[in-house]
């Protein structure tokens, strides 16, 4: 191998930016609003479940096969002896492209949301619209978020993503408890926790298991080569599976949480009658800022600022995985520099994402983008790339991946590569597991998933 790759420094290094590339917008933006809008506790467990037996033994065999490789997820398929394969990194780093261009938008909401409500404007909730509308401004913040995500990754590993990962993941943690202890204090908190945590099974149903196991995919990073990126700068003495384990607890864990932070709120503002208030994508935009409003001026202000500044430190650990994957190619495959590389993919996505800026009324022609075969109303541009990027083509990737490493490259192989942390691994239930998982499971829900995305969001198909 040419010159020696960058690696993490310690094992917590890799855990804090592994578990800042999960923990993001999926868990504090995307979660509650996806328990609100179907089955409450009932999808909360789904996901809990799905988190741990379905997506975990996918995360152990993305580091695997990077940490075997020391590549980028294309380099990755051949350095493995596997050429053919390199389609599947390809579509990866195409994912993780469409991912970032839409998901640096709404980080810049969040990132504006905290500037609007450290200046003490609770009005900003209600003008949710015309924020997202006023291009100047949200295209600013977009813009500052994307140089910080270029700047730490332009760092690099240890000095940049790990640094940064060390410092915003135990940042966020203690933010969130003090926002979690804060929120129960509330009145009518009990009512959100009851909505939130005691489960109406006669709620579980197609679609709500469906969501679920979306979430969770989406969630842990998994399926677009995020994994098998960190992976390759993993050292040979740390433990896969236990990293892996840490990894989807703190992701489920943080998701929890979040759950705790706000339907307190939710339920707070709403009198106790949390069913009152609509889920969608304006959940906590809408919601929380009047919620905060009334718990007073200043500590509403105070904490409504720590909110959305959390919700921004969890969103940067998360683009910063996100412009790695592209980077890394560019760097292993292309001998592109670093810096450089950084710098010009930034750029390109933040120019793939103004369409998506650009798609929440302020242009006709995005915010109308595509009706789908049997929808009653036009799909905007934003939504549209997170149907391909994220919906689609996240379940797609996590499918091949299993296959690949099930049937192609083979257990065992992956099994030695585990082993070489774990010495121990050899024989153990957590073995034989992640063996069945990645050779039946995985690749049978995950390929429905798939065909049911594909049926239902392009081809009008209602199967609920
Ligand atoms: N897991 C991140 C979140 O929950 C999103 C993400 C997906 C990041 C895929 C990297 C790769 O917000």
């Amino acid at each position: 191998m040419a010159s020696e790759r960058s690696k993490f420094s310690s094992k917590f290094g890799f855990i804090a930016a592994a578990a800042g590339s999960a923990v993001g917008l999926g868990n504090i933006w995307k979660f509650p609003f996806e328990v609100a809008n179907g089955g409450g506790a009932a999808f909360v467990i789904m996901y809990l479940l799905f988190c741990f037996l379905l997506c975990f033994p996918v995360m152990v065999t993305e580091i695997a096969i990077g940490r075997k490789t020391q590549k980028n997820p294309v380099g990755a398929f051949v350095a493995l002896g596997f050429p053919k394969w390199k389609f599947l990194g390809i579509l990866g780093i195409i994912a993780g492209i469409l991912i970032l261009s839409f998901y640096n938008v709404v980080a810049g909401w969040a990132f504006g949301y905290f500037i609007q409500l450290a200046l003490g404007n609770f009005e900003i909730g209600n003008q949710f619209g015309e924020f997202v509308n006023n291009i100047g401004r949200v295209g600013l913040y977009g813009i500052i978020f994307m140089l910080s995500t270029a700047y730490v990754v332009s760092r690099g590993i240890s000095g940049g993503i790990e640094k940064a990962s060390k410092l915003l993941m135990p940042t966020l943690v203690v933010m969130m408890v003090i926002l979690v202890i804060y929120s129960l204090t509330l009145p009518h908190a009990f009512e959100g926790i009851a909505y939130y945590l005691i489960p109406q099974f006669s709620e579980i149903n197609f679609k709500v298991v469906y969501n679920a196991l979306g979430q969770a995919f989406f969630s842990l990073s998994l399926g677009m080569g995020a994994l098998i990126t960190y992976g390759s700068y993993v050292s040979k003495k740390d433990n896969i599976v236990s990293s892996a384990a840490l990894i989807t607890l703190s992701d489920a864990g943080i998701a929890f949480l979040a759950g705790l932070m706000i339907f307190p709120f939710v339920a707070y503002l709403s009198n106790g009658d949390v069913e009152s208030i609509q889920g969608g994508a304006g959940f906590i935009f809408e919601v929380l800022p009047s919620a905060f409003e009334s718990i007073g001026p200043i500590i509403g202000r105070i904490i409504g600022a720590l909110f959305f500044l959390l919700l921004s430190f969890a969103a940067l650990t998360s683009t910063i995985s996100l412009l790695e994957v592209p980077v890394t190619y560019a760097v292993d495959e292309l001998k592109v520099n670093r810096k450089y590389a950084v710098w010009i993919i930034a750029l390109f996505i933040f120019m793939l994402g103004v369409p998506s800026l650009i798609s929440n009324g302020d242009s006709h022609f995005f915010t109308n983008f595509v009706t789908y075969l049997g929808a009653d109303k036009a799909t905007n541009f934003m939504d549209f790339v997170g149907h391909i990027g994220s919906d689609t083509m996240l379940p797609f990737g996590g499918f091949l991946i299993t296959i690949f490493t099930a049937y192609i490259w083979k257990k065992h192989n992956l099994n030695k590569e585990i082993e070489i942390g774990y010495p121990g691994f050899k024989g153990t239930l957590i073995e034989k597991y992640i063996d069945f998982a990645i050779s039946y499971l995985c690749p049978v829900v995950l390929g429905i998933i798939f065909i049911l995305t594909l049926l239902n969001r392009f081809f009008g198909v209602d199967m609920f």
